[in-house]
């Protein structure tokens, strides 16, 4: 796809900052080389540049003054149809419909919509979902699963080699009772074979046999113990029992990646325990660089900044006094990995604003240590907490955290009633397939639309309601215009030039799409989804008030139906390739 597209179409905003910028140096000379014209969104026009402001105090002139001058200016260019000075010093920019319609005739049709090749050289690791081994996924895993699959879409769309990271945890001191408990039982291995859900209700019982003797029965404990031990030593019965668990771990998360649809496959897993070997090595290295210290036989790092309500530094501590190697050691040598091995450019871990601080200790010793290098951008991406409807964080009942899955299929089964309702001519295949694309895409959405640090609240019926901000509007806003464009039968190239004036419902739709592509941009940049779902929602609300005002099928004339036809169709391709790069399906009916 790459190498076919086409050059990017520079968007409006950007020509109309370059035509400011001229514009100041024709009337100012160079003396206003590097001003900024400041280009934003206007109530009173497509655009305005608010750079004369700041241009005038530093030239000491009457700013009014000034934007008179450059208005002048700007006013033969052909991108615009009105330039005008307006209030203390700003300019107000409208194009003029030639140079919309152009941005149509470049964008539509175009595989990547007139965005251009994907960036060249940079290599991203994205670290996300990361469940524990024998252990239920809970919904903090679900954002990050959520999350991460659409910054890998995202990012690799924009341009960037990812490579996806899932740190499973699949080492630590509880594998000691549940391989014991598991090798003194093997008939728990049992169970019922049918059901997508019988890997992890294995899990869950061999879980809470091994739990609840490790509680109660104290010799059971001192084997548990025992078997940590031969765990780490390597005694090949007891890795064929952690390998027994983690193998059918991976069977249950696989289901829900399915179920997800996200791109995680097993070859993303490198869980915690493929570090294992570097661990001494790691500890090793960062005491000798001075790095890390002896502090009550523990090898510790410390940090100015980081301090107990005492004032008392709080140790990261690499090794316990045991000898035993945790979660510290592990992302160490996790994040040296991926920037020796994997040559990352950028690192970005996705994973809950509870672990803030342990990501900023395990950056700034890395840094310290030099598995840093100026270079490579690392970022913990972090995301608030699910609620339920009391506003607490989302547990079921019983205290526990709630079934993922039996969340999801909620989801689903609430989908398949509202599409049984509103299409009931789809085959019951169709509706099947459509209640999960709908289902899931609303969880999804009201995941991604959310400012990612923020916590929200898991509401099934405001994730799936039609009006609003959800998942479902966007994907029937879609249909419709699918549907639309099947009936006008119209198609073919968007028409060269101006058919007749345009609309201001046109022109507002033109602009919104025109906008897509600096979206993505800042996406890249932020990580933070939510600014492509809310631009998508502006772009389904704009396409709406479009189709109010100006009939497609039967517009006034041949050139405007064409015209109106391919603007349909880009936002179409538009809200299709935006809910795909957030992991969404956009079903052509609905
Ligand atoms: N397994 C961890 C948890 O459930 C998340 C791991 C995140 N990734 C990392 N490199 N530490 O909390």
């Amino acid at each position: 796809m790459s190498a076919e597209s086409s050059p990017p179409a520079v968007p409006l905003a950007a020509q109309a900052e370059a035509a400011v910028r001229e514009a100041f140096k024709a009337a100012l000379g160079e003396q206003a080389a590097g001003a900024d014209p400041v280009i934003r969104p206007s109530e009173h026009a497509d655009y305005q540049a608010n750079g004369v402001l700041a241009l005038a105090r530093q030239l000491k002139a009457n700013p009014r003054e000034l934007a008179g001058k450059v208005a002048a200016r700007l006013e033969s260019s052909e991108l615009f149809a009105q330039v005008e000075a307006s209030g203390p010093g700003f300019l107000n920019l409208v194009f003029a419909d030639s140079a919309l319609t152009g941005q149509l005739a470049e964008r539509h049709g175009d595989p990547r919509l007139g965005l251009g090749a994907p960036k060249q050289g940079r290599t991203t690791v994205i670290d996300y979902s990361a469940p524990n081994i024998a252990k239920e996924m809970h919904v903090g895993h679900l954002r990050s699963t959520i999350i991460g699959d659409a910054l890998v879409r995202l990012l690799t769309f924009t341009g960037s080699q990812v490579i996806r990271q899932n740190h499973v945890g699949d080492w630590g001191t509880q594998f000691g009772m549940l391989i014991e408990h598991l090798l003194e039982n093997p008939d728990v291995r049992g169970g019922d074979e049918d059901g997508d859900t019988a890997a992890i209700s294995r899990l869950a019982a061999l879980y809470k046999a091994a739990r609840a003797r490790f509680d109660t029965d104290e010799q059971f404990q001192a084997r548990a113990r025992q078997r940590v031990v031969a765990l780490q030593s390597g005694d090949p019965e007891t890795i064929a029992g952690w390998q027994e668990i983690v193998a059918e771990s991976k069977t249950y998360f696989g289901e829900i990646y399915t179920k997800l649809g996200v791109l995680l496959t097993d070859d993303d897993i490198a869980g915690e325990s493929s570090y294992n070997d570097e661990l001494q090595g790691i500890a090793d290295d960062l005491e000798q660089r001075g790095v890390a210290v002896r502090s009550h036989g523990a090898l510790c790092v410390f940090f100015d900044d980081v301090v107990d309500k005492d004032d008392k530094p709080v140790p990261f501590i690499i090794q316990k006094s045991d000898g035993g190697f945790g979660y510290a050691a592990t992302d160490l040598a996790t994040l040296r990995h991926r920037v020796r091995d994997l040559k990352a450019t950028r690192l970005l871990y996705v994973v809950g604003s509870p672990q803030a601080l342990h990501f900023k200790m395990v950056f700034e010793t890395a840094r310290r240590a030099g598995y840093l290098p100026d270079g490579v951008e690392v970022a913990h991406v972090q995301f608030g907490s699910v609620l339920g409807a009391d506003g607490k964080p989302f547990k079921s009942r019983e205290g526990e955290t709630i079934r993922l899955i039996a969340l999801l299929d909620e989801a689903v089964a609430r989908a398949k009633a509202t599409i049984a309702e509103r299409s009931p001519e789809l085959e019951p295949n169709a509706q099947e397939l459509r209640a999960h694309e709908v289902g899931i895409g609303a969880a999804k959405y009201a995941d991604l639309s959310t400012s990612r640090t923020r916590d929200y609240v898991f509401d099934l019926d405001r994730m799936l309601s039609l009006q609003g901000n959800t998942g479902v509007y966007l994907q029937y806003a879609h249909a419709r215009i699918r549907s639309l464009l099947a009936r006008a039968g119209e198609a073919g190239p968007a028409p060269e030039g101006v058919p007749a004036p345009l609309e201001p419902a046109e022109r507002a739709l033109l602009l919104a799409l025109d906008e897509f592509g600096d979206v993505l941009k800042s996406v890249d940049e932020s990580l933070e989804p939510h600014r492509l779902c809310a631009y998508l929602y502006t772009l389904a609300q704009a396409f709406s008030d479009f189709y109010e005002a100006c009939p497609v099928a039967k517009a006034p004339t041949a050139g405007q139906r064409r015209l109106r036809t391919a603007i349909c169709e880009l936002t179409g391709d538009t809200l299709a390739l935006g809910l795909s790069l957030l992991g969404i399906a956009a079903p052509e009916r609905l």
